[in-house]
């Protein structure tokens, strides 16, 4: 009991991020996911329908078989005896179950169509790219001054269709929100597309559905669906440089970061730090997450993070920094500060 109660314990410490998020496909957020769900339920019925049928037959004859007991003779004839209408009920079973079988795969066929199908009209498109581990967001526009990138978080307006090409920089990821649709894998070397919409404003969880390594269950991510206005609004302040600091603290935070190994994989626009190795961090503090969900973004978090990842999230590729106590200081007010 004891060891089932820490286990749990230990499963509830894993989601401390995103733990009240909807990651449920039975609750669809989306067109896309409704029809997935429509499937799944036209599934269940048809099995627990063959299930009980099995059972039932299964049942019948042992309740119809002859009772005895010690005094009862052996009958050594009663397996040679032929079964009245054996032969008929397995024709009638065989039938039930070529139509049960054909009518999921309709099912199955005509769900397919609907997923291709969304009409794309007045979309908004982006790109995805899964690195081990996590999720690299990128905002594309024809306007070239308009494009952002950002990290582990999509945004998406409700009620319009959402086209995301999916590509993998090291191995293979899967994109996954259940909310919203199915699986789809990103494959490096190949992009694929997946197009989704949400129709109902909420905040759904994903999960990298393929195993991409040691830390694939902390490659999570986070798609927020909201109102056109609010969208309009995120995408404003996203394009934007990141905030110059304002104090002492901050200015001495920019200097760490710009003079220590940092600036070697991070970019923050506005500054000449500008690496794409790992996540685009200009507005790294408007994120509800650290390392792809491993964390909640706190400044004390973000502290611990930078101090020893190795710690939090083994095998990440973000080495530790070492830097004087109060220049981790500086760096944090830094960064907490670039909403
Ligand atoms: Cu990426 Cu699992």
């Amino acid at each position: 009991m004891k060891r089932i109660v820490f286990l749990f314990s230990c499963l509830a410490l894993a989601q401390p991020a995103f733990a009240a998020w909807a990651q449920d496909a039975r609750d669809p957020g989306g067109v896309q996911a409704a029809h997935i769900h429509l499937l799944w339920l036209v599934m269940l019925a048809v099995t627990t329908i063959v299930s009980a049928a099995v059972l039932i037959a299964f049942l019948i004859p042992l309740w119809r078989a002859p009772r005895g007991n010690e005094e009862t003779p052996p009958d050594p004839e009663a397996p040679l005896r032929e079964e009245r209408g054996a032969s008929r009920s397995v024709i009638v079973a065989a039938v039930i179950s070529v139509i049960g079988l054909f009518g999921l795969l309709v099912a199955s066929v005509a769900t397919d169509r609907a997923l291709a199908h969304l009409p794309l009209d007045n979309g908004i498109s982006l790109e995805m790219t899964g690195h081990q581990w996590w999720w690299e967001v990128r905002y594309t526009d024809a306007n070239a001054s308009k494009e952002f990138s950002t990290a582990n978080e999509l945004h998406i307006p409700v009620g319009r269709p959402v086209t995301i090409t999916l590509k993998a920089d090291d191995v293979i990821h899967s994109f996954w929100v259940p909310n919203l649709h199915g699986k789809k894998d990103m494959i490096p070397g190949r992009d694929s597309i997946i197009q989704l919409r949400a129709d109902r404003p909420g905040t759904y969880r994903g999960q990298c559905a393929e195993f991409c390594g040691y830390q694939h269950a902390y490659m999570a991510l986070v798609v927020t669906a909201e109102p056109a206005a609010d969208f309009d609004k995120w995408k404003q302040a996203q394009v934007a440089s990141a905030a110059a600091p304002t104090d002492a603290l901050r200015t001495q935070g920019q200097q760490v970061f710009l003079t220590s190994t940092c600036m070697m994989c991070h970019a923050i626009q506005g500054t000449t730090a500008n690496a794409r190795k790992a996540p685009d961090l200009t507005h790294v503090a408007s994120r509800p997450t650290l390392a792809s969900g491993a964390l909640p973004n706190t400044p004390d978090n973000l502290k611990n993070w930078i101090a020893d990842p190795q710690k939090i999230k083994p095998g990440v590729n973000m080495p530790a920094t070492a830097l004087a106590e109060e220049d981790l200081r500086a760096l944090v007010a830094y960064l907490s500060g670039l909403k």
